[in-house]
């Protein structure tokens, strides 16, 4: 196979600092065999960004940076592709802040991603771009000279053609998306989308999975992701002789935890899912001193206001529901914006009784694939999971609630807590084995091998 290189915002470079690719990097790791090359930002503000990318050797795998400056930074990342692409693309178009300049900031730092890959690139290469940050990428490469393969993956949700174009660059976006040969989805409604778009915006002819558009054709599809299912069970079962995992097992003394992880976004759902932990205690007063609910929301993007106002609105929502249902001795919410490591998150996972994933609108969520993955098959916990997250789309057997309803949330903790042993261990064992096979191996080896197939589709149009 040719050589494959990957392109995303954030690289994982062995050890460095502030350049995690976090879930990503676990998602492709199968694809890390010696050859391959990682390109993307090193994570660096400077003021005098080097010409050249950083280049870094670890395990025969060539991770290449470049630096950003604080101001590309801004437009780039602050402005279009969290304040503008990140909310439209979560359905949230009152959140939309769309200036002319933080999108010519986008184009301009794809342009010098650009730039800066292709003289490193050799013909036969295969390029798999990641994410909302890199939709301009593709035809910015093309302008470059590279001929070959270009795939990409977007991790988000898509929208239909009615809110996409509400976004004064619509057109444009989805134009320079059918630039690449492939782009993949976490569902199939996200690629029916985006195909919808294709034609209503710019008039392609859309074919099954196929885009015809200006003498060349693009597929659309569906490759949901995963995790690796086996490993993250091993390690919450190994988990359970870590010192944190111990020390938030025995603070409980015997009651049950219900468990979220979420980034702190206001995608996530948060506030709503605060609301519907203190309706569950109104509602289901037997489950008073009964339960611990414990929240672990690692801050993010805090140069965005809207993460800055989230912060704010759930500092007071715990504040009030702990202020109106604790006892002296006895907090219900533990809320912590803590980051924690994955296998004490594995660990915590296991201990769970119910473990709640209510995004307003995610593009697949991982946390619910390894909370599943993480319970004990004996004794297993409930997930209680969004409709509007993709995972719903193949894990049916959850509690499935819309997130927008408190007291649909809070019923269906109670309808967890209160679920017999029997109907607990059938729907674990349907979920985990959903979670078993599509896992992140088989979604890498459906879009390469997919990739691999759309060689010859820029000529043959
Ligand atoms: O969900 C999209 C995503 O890009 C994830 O892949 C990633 O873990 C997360 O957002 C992190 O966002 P950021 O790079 O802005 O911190």
């Amino acid at each position: 196979m040719a050589r494959l290189v990957i392109v995303s915002n954030r690289v994982p470079i062995p050890k460095a600092r502030g350049a995690s690719a976090g879930g990503l990097a676990v998602a492709l790791r199968d694809l890390l065999m010696p050859g391959t090359m990682w390109f993307g930002w090193s994570g660096r503000l400077v003021s005098e960004p080097a010409p050249q990318p950083a280049i870094v050797e670890a395990r025969g795998v060539t991770y290449a940076t470049v630096d950003l400056t604080a101001e590309a930074h801004r437009g780039f990342y602050v402005g279009f592709a969290n304040g503008a692409l990140w909310p439209l693309l979560h359905f949230r178009l009152g959140l939309m802040h769309f200036r002319r300049e933080d999108y010519q900031g986008y184009l301009s730092v794809n342009q010098s991603f650009a730039g800066s890959l292709a003289p490193l690139l050799q013909p036969d290469d295969t390029v798999w771009a990641h994410d909302y940050h890199l939709i301009p990428f593709a035809r910015m490469l093309r302008e470059e000279g590279f001929d070959g393969r270009l795939g990409f993956f977007l991790h988000v949700p898509f929208v239909p053609p009615s809110m996409l174009e509400a976004m004064p660059v619509a057109r444009e976006l989805v134009a320079d998306l059918c630039a690449y040969d492939l782009v993949g989805f976490q569902t199939e409604e996200h690629a029916r989308d985006f195909r919808d778009c294709a034609q209503r915006l710019l008039g392609a002819r859309v074919d099954g999975e196929w885009i015809r558009l200006d003498g060349r054709r693009v597929r659309a599809f569906a490759d949901p992701i995963g995790i690796d299912a086996q490993s993250f069970a091993q390690e919450a079962e190994r988990a359970a002789s870590d010192k944190l995992v111990q020390r938030v097992a025995g603070s409980l003394s015997g009651r049950a935890l219900a468990i979220g992880v979420d980034r702190m976004d206001y995608s996530k759902g948060l506030p709503h899912r605060f609301e519907a932990f203190g309706r569950l205690l109104e509602k289901h007063p037997e489950h008073k001193r009964a339960i611990h609910f414990l929240q672990i929301c690692p801050r993010s993007r805090e140069e965005v206001d809207e993460y800055r106002k989230l912060r704010v609105e759930l500092d007071r929502l715990a504040g009030r529901i702990n202020g109106r249902h604790s006892d002296f001795d006895w907090t219900p919410l533990r809320y912590s914006t803590r980051a924690a490591p994955r296998s004490t998150l594995a660990g915590l996972y296991r201990i769970g009784r119910i473990g709640l994933v209510t995004p307003l609108r995610d593009g697949m969520n991982l946390v619910a694939k390894e909370f599943v993955a993480a319970q004990p098959d004996e004794d297993p916990g409930v997930l209680v999971l969004s409709q509007f997250a993709g995972a719903a789309q193949e894990l049916t057997e959850a509690l499935i609630v819309n997130p927008f309803d408190p007291d649909a949330i809070a019923d269906a903790m109670h309808q967890g807590l209160t679920m017999p042993a029997p109907e607990r261990r059938e729907r674990h064992m349907a979920l985990k084995e959903k979670v078993m096979r599509t896992t992140a191996q088989a979604y890498c080896r459906r879009f390469i091998d997919a990739l691999q197939a759309t060689s010859f589709t820029r000529v043959a149009a």
